[in-house]
């Protein structure tokens, strides 16, 4: 009898690792610099008039710009009330966020903030026992928690970061791998990951609670579901989003200082910081190339559908890996495709054009885009692939009538990335990525009227949205091309 198929495991586990893995830490970061930062306390009651942004900003001493990043997703957790045109006010069910002994559990969490990522350390070398500790005791109970209650607040403001650092820890010990092999005693994981017997304990503890770890006898194994998630196919995958939330970790942990002071520990307005990130962000990119590869060519196809792209001229602005670029060249054979971005991002385009035989029309631009000389009328599309986000806001009029500009007659600008909704309440992942670009003094992610602020008065008027896997596609044009829909 041959074996049955290995089965998908569960959508809902794979959705809590990968936010544990990438989002989780930037909830936690908004959650505890709230308190950090006063706001409770400036608040007014629901039912109360509302305080605006530039009130609430004024009475906690802080940027308005850094208080809408941390109150943002907490109005789309539940725990602040949003009336637009008007603000902010503590939700009814929030009440429990003015009681000293909770802002004091918070405040202590806060304080572990940076040690955390030393947990695999302190695993092998028995120091900082104190956080080993922590870890023990924050895990020591884990109930089920009601949306909106304390419980639910605690949870996700205090325990969600140490998953995250459980999962980097499990990762850098090698023992995210060595599960993904078979059970093991605890002597032997420990001997495998060169950590000690009774602190390892802890960190399998923990990832028993994530439901990732199982006990049978003797023996630690995964999980059915974690066996089926983090297999030999699965867990390289996984693992490549933790050195990016790494890069945050530092940043996040001094989230309410950016607020107050607009001082960013993680400063990508730096030219050798933007540098390392983005050489990063290519790679890794370049590393699930297919899996983006498959959305970019869905927009590609999207685009076909309203237009002929014969002899098409392609702009991809802030190309990264290249795999906007590279769906735009192989939609057609005749298109022409620009690929531009700093110099030392563009060699990671480079293997993916020859891979795709797409060298002979491609040409590489280093440059940067908010100052290199752009011919009128030079482009049938402009892609902008996750690139507004990281510019300025005060760029973005000027940006662009400059694409603008540079788009030829029934031309077309597209846009993709995350899209907030119109009241910015949500989807809380886009919240999360726009919180990233706050504290690493970046741009803003934007909701489809915003992005129709900036498009119509530099004339590109006709303007959707469409869903696409993973992110949102923008499309805008001067009203000359029919919508793929028009029949
Ligand atoms: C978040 S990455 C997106 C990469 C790629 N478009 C994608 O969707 O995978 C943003 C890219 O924009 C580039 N970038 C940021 N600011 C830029 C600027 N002013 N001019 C040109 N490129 C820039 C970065 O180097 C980085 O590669």
């Amino acid at each position: 009898m041959s074996e049955p198929a290995a089965s998908a495991p569960p959508p809902d586990f794979v959705r809590r690792l990968n936010f544990w893995a990438r989002d989780a830490s930037n909830e936690s970061a908004a959650l505890l610099a709230a308190p950090a930062l006063g706001l409770f306390a400036h608040l007014p009651d629901e039912g109360s008039a509302p305080v605006s942004l530039e009130t609430l900003a004024a009475r906690s001493g802080s940027k308005p710009r850094g208080v809408r990043a941390v109150v943002e997703p907490m109005v789309a957790l539940g725990f602040v009330c949003f009336t637009p045109g008007q603000g902010y006010a503590l939700a009814a069910r929030a009440a429990f966020l003015r009681a000293p002994d909770f802002l004091a559990r918070l405040e202590r969490a806060r304080r572990f903030w940076t040690q955390t990522p030393r947990l695999a350390d302190a695993l092998r070398t028995g120091t900082e026992s104190e956080l080993v500790a922590w870890f023990r005791e924050a895990f020591a109970s884990v109930g089920p928690a009601t949306e909106g209650s304390s419980e639910d607040y605690e949870d996700r403001a205090v325990r969600n970061s140490l998953r995250t650092q459980a999962l980097m820890a499990a990762s850098r010990l090698g023992l995210l791998g060595r599960l993904s092999t078979g059970p093991g005693t605890l002597e032997a994981l420990a001997h495998v990951t060169e950590a000690r017997p009774e602190s390892l304990r802890v960190l399998l503890d923990v990832l028993a609670t994530m439901g990732i770890v199982a006990t049978s006898g003797a023996e630690f194994r995964f999980t059915p579901d974690a066996a089926r998630m983090l297999d030999a196919e699965g867990l390289p995958y996984f693992e490549r989003a933790l050195p990016a939330t790494q890069a945050y970790w530092e940043a996040l942990g001094h989230l309410d200082e950016a607020v107050r002071e607009a001082r960013f520990r993680l400063d990508l307005r730096d030219p050798e910081v933007a540098r390392r990130i983005y050489q990063e962000n290519a790679s890794r990119i370049s590393g699930i190339f297919k899996s983006h590869l498959r959305l970019s060519r869905q927009a590609a196809a999207l685009a076909l559908r309203m237009r002929s792209l014969e002899g098409a001229t392609v702009l991809d602005v802030g190309t990264g890996s290249g795999v906007w670029g590279a769906a735009f060249g192989l939609v057609d054979p005749s298109t022409q495709v620009t690929y531009l971005d700093s110099p030392h991002v563009l060699d990671a385009v480079k293997p993916h054009l020859a891979r795709f035989k797409l060298e002979a029309r491609s040409r590489l631009w280093a440059g940067d885009c908010l100052t290199v000389e752009l011919e009128p009328s030079a482009y049938d599309v402009i892609l902008l692939p996750q690139i507004i986000p990281a510019l300025p806001a005060p760029e973005l009029p000027h940006f662009f009538a400059r694409m603008a500009r540079a788009l030829k007659p029934r031309g077309l600008l597209l846009i993709s990335g995350y899209l907030l909704t119109d009241r910015r309440d949500g989807p809380l992942d886009a919240l999360y990525f726009a919180l990233r670009r706050y504290v690493s003094n970046e741009g803003d992610v934007l909701s489809l009227p915003e992005f129709r602020a900036h498009l119509e008065p530099v004339g590109l008027g006709a303007c959707r949205a469409f869903d696409m896997p993973i992110q949102q596609v923008v499309i805008a044009h001067r009203g000359d091309v029919p919508w793929p829909d028009a029949g």
